[in-house]
């Protein structure tokens, strides 16, 4: 077993992880579960590291990956996920909605909350981020990094007044298993509200968005927007008020 507390038995005992892989250090857990893909095995499967060397964020954000941050990506089957491309969103802030209620519970009385598209984030700094990639028709990769038993004074300068960890904020270590296991339950109870009753889930992470009220600029391919964040549509898509009126973005990068 590598230097870390990930039992894989209990996660497969214990959430709908059909098969898992855990290693003490990989480039990108998402670029592994990509190597997986089409190979026969069963799915959900789970891969983690203690360490990534090329740990990857939105667009050409990196993610640092230090010793005790939570880093895992899923491999999920097209009968997991939602066959309407228009829903794809949703699979991302079911995500970033099952850090948030795994998260919650061990932080009381912050502000834990989603920033549109699919991180979490407890006030205004960054506890997770959300990497969903679709390789191929249906297959959804969804790698998440949570900063949980690392702490910022280990970080690189350029994340340290932008960035938490729980062990900052809670001042403790926490079981990594006992987190993984949750954010995995309340994933997948998320991802039947993705198929069941998109618009349900949608509600939910408007509730959770803190960005409502907030001016922000969005950019979509040659398309960009200024305009007060009026929270999260039914569909995933971000609201935002601007001089020409009220306006969907279904995808983009915040400024
Ligand atoms: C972001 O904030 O832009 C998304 C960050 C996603 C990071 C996770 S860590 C596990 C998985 N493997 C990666 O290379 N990236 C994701």
């Amino acid at each position: 077993m590598p230097d870390s507390t990930i039992d894989l038995q209990r996660i497969l005992a214990e959430t709908f992880v059909a098969r898992a892989e855990h290693h003490p250090t990989l480039g990108s857990t998402n670029d592994r579960a990509r190597e997986c893909l089409g190979d026969g095995g069963p799915t959900p499967l789970l891969v983690v590291a203690d360490r990534q060397t090329r740990g990857r964020g939105r667009g050409t954000n990196r993610w640092w990956t230090w010793p005790g941050c939570l880093a895992f990506s899923l491999l999920l089957s097209p009968e997991t996920t939602p066959s309407d491309p228009r829903r794809r969103p949703l699979v991302a802030l079911a995500a970033g909605l099952a850090v948030v209620d795994a998260i919650r519970p061990l932080v009381d009385r912050q502000p834990v909350g989603l920033h549109w598209p699919n991180d979490v984030f407890v006030g205004d700094r960054k506890l997770a981020g959300v990497l969903v990639e679709v390789p191929s028709e249906g297959s959804h990769i969804v790698g998440i990094g949570v900063n949980t038993n690392n702490s910022l004074a280990d970080a690189p300068e350029e994340i340290r007044d932008r960035a938490i960890t729980l062990y900052d904020l809670t001042g403790r270590r926490h079981n990594q298993t006992g987190i993984l296991v949750e954010i995995l339950k309340h994933f997948q109870r998320a991802l039947d509200q993705v198929r069941e009753c998109p618009d349900a889930l949608g509600a939910r992470a408007n509730e959770l968005c803190l960005q409502i009220g907030r001016t922000l600029a969005i950019r979509n391919g040659a398309e960009s927007a200024t305009g007060r964040c009026a929270g999260i549509a039914p569909n995933g898509a971000l609201l935002l008020d601007t001089p020409d009126g009220r306006r969907e973005f279904h995808g983009g990068t915040l400024g």
